[in-house]
């Protein structure tokens, strides 16, 4: 700290009470929004960890579903290229008319979500797309 242009927290002691409180508490929420906002947090909460069950439980056997596998059924798109092919919002509406584009095959299992738990796949799927390709 202090070089790279913070303020050096052992310096905010010497600050009136009152401001010294309110750095402190900036430091504490900038620390949880990084904690929560990385994307290489190892811990995933709420919604993406109950998609991340569901990915598990139900996709996975063919599906890659983190961010660097293959997929066990190589004709089974990686879920982190999914984005590319079209925006995760139309995904999720069609999951929710129960549409599974290009699941036409016998290959694939016909899946009925319910609403939440298509909510929280969707979520986790938001966390794991690459932009770049694989
Ligand atoms: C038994 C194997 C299998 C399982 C289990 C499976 N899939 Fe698939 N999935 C496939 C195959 C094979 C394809 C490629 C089909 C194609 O391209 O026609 C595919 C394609 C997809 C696509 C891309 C469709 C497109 O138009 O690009 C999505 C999205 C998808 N699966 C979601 C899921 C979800 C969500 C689950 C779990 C709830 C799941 N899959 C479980 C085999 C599977």
């Amino acid at each position: 700290m202090g070089s790279d242009g913070l303020i050096d927290i052992n310096a905010i002691d010497a600050l009136p009470l009152d401001i010294s409180l309110m750095v402190r508490s900036l430091y504490i929420a900038a620390a949880v929004l990084l904690a929560i906002g990385s994307p290489h947090a190892q811990t995933l909460r709420g919604a993406s960890a109950r998609g991340k069950k569901i990915a598990e439980m139900n996709c996975q056997k063919c599906h890659a579903i983190d961010r660097v596998s293959a997929s066990a059924n190589p004709k089974s798109p990686p879920f982190r290229t999914l984005s590319q092919r079209y925006p995760l919002d139309q995904l999720e509406e069609a999951l929710n008319e129960g549409i599974m584009v290009g699941h036409d095959g016998p290959e694939m299992p016909f899946f009925r979500l319910r609403p939440p738990q298509i909510a929280d796949l969707l979520a986790y799927l938001r966390t794991i797309q690459s932009r770049a390709g694989k």
